[in-house]
């Protein structure tokens, strides 16, 4: 798809040499994958620790393969990391901004400190032709006032141009999403730089990969909107939930016949503890922010219905463990499995597995926190919670157990074998991850959000289920 943009004579390199301005999640992934896939890059960063781990070939936080990726691109010489700017602005062709927008403190708005001070840097230096494209997610109209700022400080001026790229990766899933992403994302102001981002992404474009050229706002825009929808979904199936419990219906049978049609789908439509984690949250509230600012604040005023949907899904989630608990926390003994955000990451930026856990805590709870991979960055978080090295140790003499991340660790255990371990066979299932039957079958009480307690109607649900399995995955 094309957009009239202006043309423009200038050369572009073939193969571009590419610096990768900061390296968190996003932009460590990118260095790595892009070395992988042939060309010469250099990671940038103001944190020399981060930098000096990812030289000697550690990634510094958990993503299945990356660290093997790592290591292979180190060792083809195509990836170096650096924290000196000057040397950055040598050495590329085209620069990736990949820098975090948080949530600033005390408002929903993004935080552009991180994002407005990288572009500075980089663009102050360059003094020969080169492409800065931005990377994270930022609110619409951030390109166009990055573009006057880095024109400003750069020596070549309005020869430095500016292009935005946003990225779709999930964790758990980032080289893959990055490698082989469903689609690329071009905004770009010129010809030059639509044919620029072109090179350095060939390898990806070879595989039929669909791209969408466009202006730099809807290239902005298209990342908040994507993330909107999900979160949509994601809140419409636990809104779901909640009439479910008012009715006696089961919301993983609704999810499953609305999983059959083929305009809504099964993906992201997996009821639960609802979403968490370093993108969806915040950036629907700065989405909610920027609209506002825009005067079009009405036309996603839903997303805070959305949020609001999403945050009751975590009170909800004690007040089960409560029930479960005999009406009263204090001085229980709570086994929380998961901390993580989701399964197959250490991330816990609003986490729900660990809200739930803090609000169990503050009833008086004794919660014994377990999460294979995120336990030392949940201590970081709440260092009150305990946090035992495994499952067994979470679970001996618990009252209640909490599922709240569906690590495979914890979908795998057997209901008759952990039963020996707790004092009292009762679960509650925040991710609607486990095999129901098969608790209830070894003498557990099995609760989870949305589907029915009743014995009567938990048999019936159970028969038409056993007929009716479709795959709600993410
Ligand atoms: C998300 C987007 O998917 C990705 O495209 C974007 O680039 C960054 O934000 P990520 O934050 O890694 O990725 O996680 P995602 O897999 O989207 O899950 C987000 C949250 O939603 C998790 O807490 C997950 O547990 C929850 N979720 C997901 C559900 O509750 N139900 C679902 O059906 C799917």
């Amino acid at each position: 798809m094309e957009t009239s943009i202006p043309a423009s004579e200038a050369p572009i390199t073939d193969h571009p040499k590419m610096t990768v301005i900061g390296t968190g999640y996003l932009g460590a992934t990118h260095a790595v994958c892009m070395a992988v896939l042939g060309f010469d890059v250099l990671g940038v960063d103001v944190d020399e620790k981060k930098i000096a781990l990812l030289a000697a070939g550690t990634v510094p936080f958990f993503e299945p393969g990356l660290d093997e990726q790592l290591r292979a691109a180190l060792a083809s010489g195509r990836l170096r990391f650096t924290t000196d700017f000057d040397e950055a602005a040598r050495f590329g062709d085209v620069h990736f901004i990949c820098v975090g927008t948080p949530q600033a403190e005390g408002s929903h708005a993004a935080d552009m400190r991180y994002v407005d001070s990288a572009f500075t840097e980089i663009a102050s230096r360059i003094d020969r032709k080169a492409l800065l494209v931005g990377k994270s997610t930022v609110p619409i109209g951030t390109a166009s006032r990055l573009t006057e700022l880095v024109q400003s400080v750069s020596p070549i001026g309005s020869e430095l141009e500016l292009a935005w790229n946003p990225e779709f990766l999930r964790e758990g899933f980032a080289v893959k999403d990055t490698m082989h992403p469903d689609r690329l994302v071009f905004g770009v102001a010129s010809s030059w730089a639509q044919r620029q981002l072109e090179a350095a992404f060939r390898p990806i474009l070879d595989e039929d990969t669909p791209s969408v050229v466009t202006d730099l706002a809807t290239a902005e825009l298209v990342k908040v909107a994507a993330n909107s929808f999900l979160a949509t979904k994601i809140s419409y199936i636990n809104a779901m939930a909640e009439v479910c419990e008012a009715t006696g219906a089961d919301v993983n049978l609704l999810a499953t016949a609305l999983s059959y049609d083929s305009r809504i789908g099964g993906r992201f439509l997996k009821p639960g503890l609802g979403f968490g984690g370093g993108c969806l949250p915040k950036d629907i509230r700065a989405f909610v922010y920027r609209a506002e600012e825009l005067g079009v604040g009405q036309a996603v005023g839903f997303l805070k219905e959305v949020d609001k949907i999403n945050q009751r899904r975590r009170v909800r989630t004690v007040d089960l463990i409560r029930e479960l608990a005999d009406g009263d926390l204090a001085g229980k003994k709570i086994a929380a499995l998961g901390a993580a955000f989701k399964p197959n990451s250490d991330d816990v930026r609003d986490a729900p597995a660990l809200d739930v856990a803090r609000f169990l805590y503050l009833e008086g709870a004794t919660v014994m926190v377990y999460d294979p991979e995120a336990n030392e960055n949940a201590h970081r978080a709440y260092p009150d919670l305990n946090y035992v090295d495994s499952m067994r140790e979470a679970l001996e003499g618990a009252d209640v157990v909490a599922l709240l991340t569906e690590w495979d660790e914890f979908r795998i255990a057997d209901p008759a074998e952990i039963g020996e371990l707790v004092a009292h066979r009762r679960i509650v299932d925040g991710r609607h991850a486990l095999d129901a039957d098969a608790y209830r079958a070894d003498g557990w009480v099995y609760r989870a959000l949305g589907r029915p307690t009743d014995p009567q109607t938990v048999a019936l649900h159970e028969d038409a289920r056993d007929d009716a399995e479709a795959p709600l995955h993410r």
